[in-house]
């Protein structure tokens, strides 16, 4: 009752719900979150630092990893806020391990820790990665059905075979850039601002997707590797063959060099996906919210009879409330971690199939 008196959202407090804090500072997000029973998001907090990145084009990680400190304890105290709870009611707390920034991850990783020692509460160890590749099922209680999942982020181009929680076979990945990489070095080459992704997925929006004839590396070949950087040398040839100022053509090349990127995604998926024998695929990751990626999977899969389960664009880019989802899975198997587990910027999700 005392509960009801203090919190702001009463009607979201029960007594015998359990409530999970995850940390996320792999790179230069700082996020907290709060989930309730592993289906409702309480606080999803994400202090960005993108501002402070741009100026040096990228991600400097002694810059992010000092920002994080700032910021860590407010954002931890927003989140309490925003689901109306204490400390003190909370059930277990989570952070990523990695893979990321070593001295950025060792921030929230360290906070979570020191939080669930206070408290005598569990703590879970999270890898990024499985937060992508489950952040598509964030509000369902049910248990994870097996999927294809394409992962597509700045660090990452991977796609994995599911066949439920905590079974994930790697099918490939990129051999070279991964897609956001390429997007954010592409948006270098044009002058946009930093992260390149969302400004071409903007620009594109009123461009020729065929204006350019852009190359699909790794199209045709029937496995689940990728390869970006033969791509994003060849805007670069363009930009220099080009006729007239760059800013003519800006829509144009952003549209054909999305295309290209989304063509080689959407193709090798749902080839991986046929040849898998999976009936639904599960798209994830910074660039799966990037507008015609999700249009041209939606038309693929439709065209296919396959289901399709894209993460909501909230969760696409780093954030706490994948983690959080993660933790409260392994809750329900009993995986908790020990205090004393490292850090691991390497961290690997899945096996390749032997
Ligand atoms: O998942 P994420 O936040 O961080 C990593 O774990 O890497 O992904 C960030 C990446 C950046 O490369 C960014 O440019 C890209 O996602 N991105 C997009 C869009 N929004 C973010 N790429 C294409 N279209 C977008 N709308
Ligand atoms: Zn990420």
């Amino acid at each position: 009752r005392s509960l009801r008196m203090r919190h702001k959202r009463p009607a979201l407090i029960m007594e015998d719900r359990t409530t999970v804090l995850a940390i996320e500072t792999s790179c230069d997000e700082t996020a907290v979150a709060i989930l309730c029973e592993g289906t409702e998001v309480l606080a999803s907090e994400v202090a960005s630092q993108i501002d402070i990145h741009r100026d040096f084009g990228g991600v400097v990680p002694e810059v992010a990893s000092r920002n994080h400190l700032l910021r860590i304890r407010p954002v931890i105290e927003k989140a309490l806020h925003s689901a109306g709870l204490t400390l003190e009611e909370l059930d277990a707390f989570a952070a990523t391990a990695g893979p990321g920034l070593a001295t950025a991850l060792l921030v929230g990783n360290t906070s979570a820790k020191a939080l669930a020692l206070a408290t005598g509460k569990p703590f879970f160890s999270v890898n990024h990665m499985e937060g992508h590749l489950l952040s598509p099922f964030i509000g369902s209680n049910e248990a994870i059905p097996a999927n294809l999942s394409l992962i597509v982020s700045g660090g990452h181009t991977m796609l994995i075979d599911v066949g439920g929680f905590n079974q994930y076979t790697l099918c490939g990945q990129t051999l070279d850039d991964a897609a956001g990489e390429a997007y954010d070095k592409v948006g270098r080459m044009l002058d946009l601002p930093y992260p390149g992704g969302p400004e071409i997925d903007r620009l594109a929006a009123s461009g020729n997707r065929e204006a350019f004839d852009f190359p699909r590396s790794m199209m045709r070949r029937p496995n689940g590797e990728f390869s970006f950087s033969g791509l994003k040398t060849s805007v670069l040839y363009t930009l220099k063959k080009l006729e007239g100022p760059v800013e003519n053509h800006l829509a144009d090349l952003c549209a054909s060099f999305q295309e290209a990127v989304v063509d080689v995604l959407v193709h090798k998926t749902l080839r991986m996906a046929r040849e898998k024998g999976r009936r639904l695929i599960t798209v994830s990751g910074g660039v799966s919210c990037n507008r015609r990626l999700r249009e041209a999977f939606g038309e693929a899969c439709q065209r296919e009879g396959i289901d399709l389960l894209l993460a909501a664009p909230a969760y696409t880019t780093d954030n706490a409330a994948m983690i959080a989802y993660v933790a409260a899975h392994r809750l329900r198997h009993g995986l908790t971690s020990p205090l004393d587990e490292n850090v691991n910027p390497n961290l690997p999700l899945a096996t390749p199939a032997s």
